[in-house]
């Protein structure tokens, strides 16, 4: 939020925002006068974005449904844009950035956030390295639309570049993720990931109790001494001026 600078009267858009709550702490920012859009391809996720507006009492936001490959907005109307762990997701990351570029007016700020290496990212890689390891799912392509398809910083870059956008920053944030045990932490990777419910679903119950062991050894050095859990990630941070 910082690097697209919001200032009274400017108009925001989240794109793949989910439940909202990153583009909500523009809203207050922008006002008087700002508008924040707040986005999502998908009806449910904006239905859980409008509820939580109402909850936290937020007026000057508008949802509305937008693929980010194909923004349906006017050219340069637009003063900031960000999109947290969105973009790598996409069939074509190109094209939404060279459509977010179009809606931003010169000077205009888009930011961005996106998982670094799966090997920094325990908490979501741990599940997959293990189904690799028991042959139950091949290696994922991470050059293949994914939640580490922005993992090598350069990839960002080149398709910003690619994009027209100019002053192009990246950095890296660490993230620890706490969870009262591992199996909160696996409840909720069931809970996040249907292609991750659909593998573990496959396998015989004696398989998903290697897959638990296996997970349990890897991450023992994440667990405390009463069984809470700290996982660490890192996200890249992206910011670059239209
Ligand atoms: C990992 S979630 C991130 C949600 C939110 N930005 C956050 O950080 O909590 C990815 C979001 O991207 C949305 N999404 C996927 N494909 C999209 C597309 N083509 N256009 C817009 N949103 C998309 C999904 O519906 C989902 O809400």
């Amino acid at each position: 939020m910082d690097a697209i600078a919001p200032q009274p009267g400017h108009c925001v858009l989240e794109l793949a925002a989910g439940p909202g709550d990153t583009g909500f702490l523009a809203a207050e920012l922008i006002a008087p006068g700002g508008t924040l859009i707040s986005s999502d391809v998908v009806e449910e996720m904006l239905e859980q974005a409008r509820a939580r507006a109402d909850e936290l009492g937020i007026s000057n936001v508008e949802f509305r449904t937008i693929d980010a490959e194909w923004i349906d907005l006017p050219i340069a109307s637009l003063d900031g844009v960000i999109a947290r762990w969105g973009y790598m997701l996409l069939a074509d990351p190109a094209a939404a950035l060279a459509e977010t570029r179009r809606v931003l007016r010169p000077g205009g700020r888009v930011a961005l956030a996106a998982w670094t290496h799966p090997e920094d990212n325990p908490w979501a890689s741990a599940p997959t390295a293990e189904l690799v390891a028991i042959g139950a799912v091949q290696q994922p392509d991470l050059d293949e639309p994914n939640m580490f398809a922005f993992h090598d910083p350069q990839r960002i870059r080149d398709l910003l570049e690619g994009a027209g956008f100019s002053e192009i920053a990246i950095e890296q944030i660490p993230i620890v993720f706490r969870y009262p045990s591992l199996d909160d932490w696996w409840d909720t990777q069931l809970d996040l990931s249907t292609s991750l419910a659909l593998a573990v679903g496959a396998l015989t119950p004696a398989q998903r109790d290697d897959l638990r062991d296996a997970m349990d050894a890897r991450l023992a050095r994440y667990v405390a001494d009463d069984g809470s859990a700290a996982l660490p990630g890192r996200t890249h941070v992206t910011a670059a001026s239209a």
